[in-house]
């Protein structure tokens, strides 16, 4: 019976494969390569290595996935929102897998695709509130029981991961920084360092990251960063980045009433913010909904997940259409 998708994802820096039987969501192939120690000495993702690294993980993993080829149904991939470079090695495949072996393509939204990660082996139960926390992206979402998405903040400057990135580089700590942050700042013991909350006198239903990122480069400038400031820094940055998200996440619980409540995205991985939202959650008697750890960074499982819907809903997209689009501007649509 011909019912696996295959799903791509490369649109950072992992390059992933998974195939899922659509009809009861099991994982029937599952590889990820992740290009971090390559990109470690620059302290960030840099684009066209990345994009060489894809065009070489990528056959290496479909290599594998050859003997299931006659079972599947579909082709799904990420098309955005991402580096551009590094999301057409996965569309140029997805593409010629589809004509090679004459089947649908569908074109999967990243974000949407970690929505999914809550709903990996079964099926999807909206009308929740969710957190999405990655390398590129923060903000809060609202979906209504049909999967319609309605955004309700987002940073207006930094992501949440993104600024972990950056503060790990500016102690050169290495990529990606938000388990190295998290690492250090469980070592500290006297935490004689504090930033400031971000917009904590602020009405807006917004978050901002770049101002707390300042308040870390002045105080490495102070003096020697030995590996017990690095400790400290680490945390008093860790505690006010999540101060800030669970300051403005407290005023949209009180406003919006969620029966459910998730949290996606790379940074999601974040014990301590897990256990805050946790917190929130017991507080305001709403269910939490979160993602295997394996599954919170960038994988091709979530992709494939998400397109299981949109093949039963025949959303199938052409090999001449453009697809890439490296930038979402607002968030919406069926999920
Ligand atoms: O979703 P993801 O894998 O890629 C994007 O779609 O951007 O998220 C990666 C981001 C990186 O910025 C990384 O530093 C952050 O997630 N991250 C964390 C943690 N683990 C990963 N941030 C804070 N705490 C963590 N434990
Ligand atoms: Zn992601």
């Amino acid at each position: 019976m011909k019912n696996l998708i295959l799903a791509i994802e490369s649109s950072c820096d992992d390059s992933s494969i998974a195939i899922i039987n659509k009809d009861n969501f099991e994982c029937i192939f599952y590889a990820k390569i992740s290009q971090d120690e390559e990109h470690t000495k620059y302290g960030g993702v840099v684009p066209e290595l990345a994009a060489r690294l894809h065009s070489q993980a990528l056959p290496k993993i479909l290599e594998k996935c050859q003997k299931y080829f006659n079972r599947l149904c579909a082709i799904a991939v990420t098309n955005e929102p991402g580096l551009s470079v590094s999301l057409v090695g996965g569309v140029a495949m997805a593409k010629i897998l589809s004509v090679g072996l004459n089947l649908p393509l569908i074109a999967i939204n990243h974000l949407k695709g970690h929505i999914y990660s809550l709903f990996l082996d079964k099926k999807a139960n909206f009308d929740m509130g969710v957190l999405l926390v990655s390398g590129g992206h923060t903000m809060v979402l609202f979906v209504d029981e049909l999967g319609c998405i309605s955004e309700l903040a987002r940073t207006g400057d930094d992501s949440f991961g993104e600024s972990f990135d950056k503060v790990a580089k500016m102690m050169n700590l290495g990529y990606p920084g938000g388990a190295i942050i998290e690492r250090l700042a469980k070592e500290v013991k006297c935490d004689d360092i504090e930033f400031s909350i971000p917009l904590l006198h602020s009405k807006e239903l917004a978050y901002s990251f770049s101002g707390l990122k300042n308040q870390v480069r002045l105080e490495i400038l102070k003096q020697e960063l030995t590996q017990d400031r690095k400790c400290k820094i680490a945390f008093a940055f860790q505690k006010a980045a999540i101060a800030h998200i669970m300051h403005k996440l407290e005023k949209i619980f009180k406003e919006y009433k969620f029966k459910r409540f998730g949290i996606v995205g790379g940074a999601s991985a974040n014990l301590n913010l897990r256990t805050q939202v946790e917190n929130l959650c017991k507080k305001y008697q709403c269910e939490l909904l979160l993602a295997p750890l394996e599954y919170c960074s960038d994988n091709a499982l979530m992709i494939a997940r998400a397109a299981c819907e949109a093949y039963e809903r025949k959303e199938f997209v052409s090999i001449e259409d453009e697809l890439i689009s490296p930038k979402v501007k607002n968030l919406q649509g069926i999920l």
